[in-house]
């Protein structure tokens, strides 16, 4: 028997263009692994009415890890118009999977490593090290979600709130809302997280990036949190700043940033400027990251008009691989992957388009292949 056991998930979009470089390298590599494919993806959407089957959830608790491509996600009534004719009108709704994973698995931090590669030529400037913790099981993705915001919610949230009182000229169906759930057991999982990487790393400082001078419940429990949880690592600063200011520094002053953590959405936007700052999300890996169990994707989308082409950039995944490795243990697979991914940016013979080569995804997972 192998020594792990991956869910294999390309999903859709350049998803699969990516899985196949990223197999290319452990193939070389040697990793003692069971790759078994797990059905999630727009395709099965479409046809099962469910991008993430249950059988995929089930095969998930049995894995010690899995690794995921690409997923496309589309607005509500797009959704809707491209299920098979006998799923419509069923009250079926599409919600992202691999935000419905996070959450059903409880893989509650998003690590989000932005760092930028020597003769990276997409590089926004030299001597960036960023990492993203990025809350990933609640906040703005909480899903609590409500429109209309029927009279007897709006007459109980009113009893909890006068400030909605301030909406009521406005009709119930003339109003959505999203609710930002912050628990206490998620603040503290995740800026704990963020501190011991820090920590292990040695990395100065930890800035947390939220809102709290108008979040005030919401970013004001992370702040609490924050500042508890520094008092156990004394050598290590944390900086408070709000996330409007945060990415103005981040653009202005990247190198003085290091370890960030922060709110799943802004997470998600922290993480696509960081992802720039260094080439873009051709070169962004990102974890998420439970317990016992994680799935590795890259942060880029499914490009579905890149799909099938083999044109999109692979180093993104390639890193994601590289993190899975790291995670699983195998401390010195990992360091000569990314050994191997380093050498190749630098000598920049091997490009894909995104970095002004003519060189397709299978040709840069090759030559990562090749150093190892
Ligand atoms: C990401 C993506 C997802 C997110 C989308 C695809 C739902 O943008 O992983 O950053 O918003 O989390
Ligand atoms: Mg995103």
């Amino acid at each position: 028997m192998a020594k792990y056991r991956i869910a294999w998930m390309p999903g859709d979009g350049i998803g699969v263009d990516v899985m196949d470089a990223a197999r290319i390298v452990l193939d070389k590599l040697k990793l003692d692994a069971e790759y078994i494919p797990a059905d999630i993806g727009w395709e099965f959407w479409k046809t099962e009415g469910d991008a993430l089957p249950q059988r995929t959830l089930d095969l998930l608790q049995t894995v010690d890890c899995g690794l995921f491509g690409a997923i496309t996600s589309k607005p509500k009534d797009e959704a809707q118009a491209e299920l098979v004719p006998e799923l419509r009108g069923k009250g079926l709704t599409y919600r992202s999977p691999i935000v419905r994973l996070r959450q059903r698995l409880q893989l509650y931090y998003n690590l989000r490593p932005c760092k930028a590669y020597p003769g990276n030529p997409l590089n926004y400037r030299d001597n960036i090290d960023l990492v993203v913790f990025r809350e990933n099981a609640e906040g703005l993705y909480s899903g609590v979600e409500y429109f209309p915001v029927e009279d007897e919610l709006r007459e109980m949230m009113k009893k909890y709130s006068s400030a909605l009182g301030n909406f009521d000229d406005v009709p119930g169906d003339e109003m959505a809302m999203t609710v930002r759930v912050v628990t206490l057991r998620g603040a503290t999982r995740i800026i704990r997280r963020a501190f011991e990487y820090a920590h292990k790393h040695g990395y100065p400082t930890v800035t947390l990036v939220e809102k709290p001078n108008v979040l005030r419940e919401t970013s004001g429990m992370m702040v609490r949190v924050a500042r508890e949880i520094q008092k156990e690592y004394p050598e290590i600063e944390l900086w408070e700043t709000n996330i409007d200011a945060q990415v103005m520094w981040l653009l202005k002053n990247p190198e003085n940033y290091g370890v960030m953590v922060t709110g799943n959405l802004f997470g998600d936007i922290v993480s696509d400027l960081s992802a720039q700052l260094v080439g873009g999300l051709g070169f962004a890996s990102s974890g998420n990251i439970g317990d016992e169990l994680a799935v590795f994707e890259p942060t880029h989308g499914s490009a579905p008009k890149y799909a099938g082409k083999y044109v999109s950039n692979p180093h993104a995944m390639l890193l994601t691989t590289k993190m899975m490795l790291d995670w699983l243990g195998e401390t010195e697979m990992a360091k000569a992957l990314e050994a191997a991914i380093a050498g190749v940016i630098l000598e920049g013979k091997v490009r894909t388009y995104d970095m002004g080569g003519e060189s397709s995804t299978l040709d840069v997972a090759n030559a990562v292949a090749e150093r190892l």
